[in-house]
């Protein structure tokens, strides 16, 4: 339409007001021609109420351009989607939060198209106040935050995770979760027993195996499976360039843990401090390592309850001195799921998502061999990236189904092949003391030797 015809629409509006589909003829025009205010001044000056849910959405998004959130409020009545995040917008331009988040959630139950994070972030943003505990003080902090990304910052290297997990989150691996249950979890849940028979609860354990399979996963179930406080250490982050500023924070750490038995301590990534020489960098120096060691042989000495748990991606870069009698003297191997986990772990991550029910497991983690959990994690992330796509295009909710996880299968590349070509020569030429045999037991029986 150009200028001319709306002129003469405008006016012909302005002798038969009541003309309701007129008026709205007119208000898209102005809309499109990028004639808001006039488009405003007309919805403002009408004299009928707006029956139709979409001429109420449009109506409504015009008010909240020229920040009228009342007129917007009172113009979106119906019950659609659309309207109710024309609402949710409008409550927020008014600082009503809470209703506003109301409406929102309502508007992406009706379709969850309509997804705006950034629009949810503004509804959700609160103060939250958080006691953190350090080594030396209790120090109240107050975060303002709009996501959790800053509370994680602050718990991450001296509070325990809040979230528990179970073994039913971890896909397979029943062997060991069998052998972890034997080995930690008893000695936790019926100390006086082993204690009887001078069985020590506690200790280290390490796991070692292909990125992505389930080492982290599988600490934290454990933590949960414990209920014990779980300490999820993140090497990189007590690495100091000061020094002793690395030793003070890995001792106040190990104290943290002492005072709030049973807990587990997590170093993920363990071969950043006791990597043999060779692996690390000049920065660590050799004193973080005698204080890890000095830290670990002190609960070995004492029945404290605290568990040290570490994982590595690469075994054959750990001191042997980390191995000794009361140290990590307990190393399992995590190995790439087969294929009963991978359909269980596919089945773990299409929980909670819109799917179709003829989705075939079996046939998808036959499909997937070589794939770690964190590649089936991804897959089904990129099928579900498919299925938005489609959603948004459609304007509705298209679940999840075959076709998006074939084409993911083509993007999503299998990542443990390398790992365990690499594991391989290490077992068949270094295999000290046998530390390697649960990989050869792996590649012969999945025929890879
Ligand atoms: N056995 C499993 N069951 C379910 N999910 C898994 C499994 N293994 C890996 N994943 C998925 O991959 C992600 C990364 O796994 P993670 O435990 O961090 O691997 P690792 O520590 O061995 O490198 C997990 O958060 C999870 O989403
Ligand atoms: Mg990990």
């Amino acid at each position: 339409m150009d200028k001319n015809t709306l002129e003469s629409l405008k006016a012909a509006l302005a002798v038969t007001p009541d003309n309701s589909e007129l008026f709205m003829v007119v208000v898209k025009a102005c809309r499109d021609l990028d004639e808001y205010e006039d488009a405003y001044q007309l919805i403002k000056e009408k004299t009928f109420e707006l029956e139709n849910p979409d001429d109420q959405h449009l109506a409504g998004e015009i008010c909240i351009g020229v920040e009228d959130f009342e007129l917007a409020l009172a113009i979106c009545r119906a019950d659609t989607a659309a309207c109710q995040l024309v609402k949710a917008r409008a409550l927020l331009g008014l600082d009503r939060k809470d209703d506003g988040l109301a409406c929102y959630r309502k508007a992406i139950a009706g379709n969850p198209a309509l997804e705006d994070k950034n629009l949810e972030s503004r509804l959700t943003g609160r103060i939250t106040e958080r006691s953190v505990s350090t080594s030396d003080s209790n120090v109240k902090l107050k975060v303002i935050s709009n996501d959790d990304t800053d509370q994680t910052e602050i718990t991450r290297l001296v509070m325990p995770e809040d979230e528990k997990i179970t073994f039913t989150d971890v896909g397979g691996l029943e062997n060991i979760k069998k052998q972890i249950h034997k080995k930690i979890i008893l000695p936790f849940k019926k100390p006086s027993l082993f204690q009887r028979f001078k069985k020590k609860a506690g200790g280290g354990i390490l796991l070692y195996g292909p990125p992505g399979c389930g080492k982290t996963l599988l600490a934290r179930a454990t933590a949960g499976e414990c209920q014990a406080r779980f300490f999820n250490v993140v090497i990189s982050d007590i690495l100091d360039m000061y020094i002793g500023e690395s030793e003070r924070k890995l001792h106040a750490i190990f104290d943290n843990a002492r005072q709030d038995t049973p807990s587990v301590v997590f170093f993920d990534e363990i071969e950043a401090i006791g990597g043999k020489r060779q692996y690390t960098r000049e920065g660590t120096s050799s004193k973080i390592v005698s204080q890890f060691l000095s830290e670990m042989d002190g609960f070995a000495n004492k029945n404290t309850g605290v568990l040290i748990l570490g994982a590595t991606n690469v075994p054959w870069a750990i001191d042997p001195a980390f191995r000794r009698p009361g140290r990590f003297d307990r190393v399992l191997f995590v190995p790439p799921p087969d294929h009963e986990a991978r359909e269980r772990i596919l089945e773990i991550h299409l929980e909670g998502r819109p799917a179709d029910d003829d989705i075939d497991l079996k046939f998808f983690s036959k499909q997937s061999s070589g794939y770690s959990g964190a590649d089936i994690f991804n897959l089904i992330e990129t099928a579900s990236d498919f299925a938005i796509e489609a959603s948004l295009e459609k304007g509705e909710e298209i679940p999840l189904n075959k076709e998006f996880i074939v084409n993911a299968i083509k993007e999503v590349k299998p990542t443990t092949i390398d790992w365990l070509t690499t594991a391989r020569n290490y077992a068949r030429y270094a295999n000290e003391s046998g530390q390697y045999n649960d990989v050869l037991d792996f590649l012969k029986k999945f025929g890879k030797n």
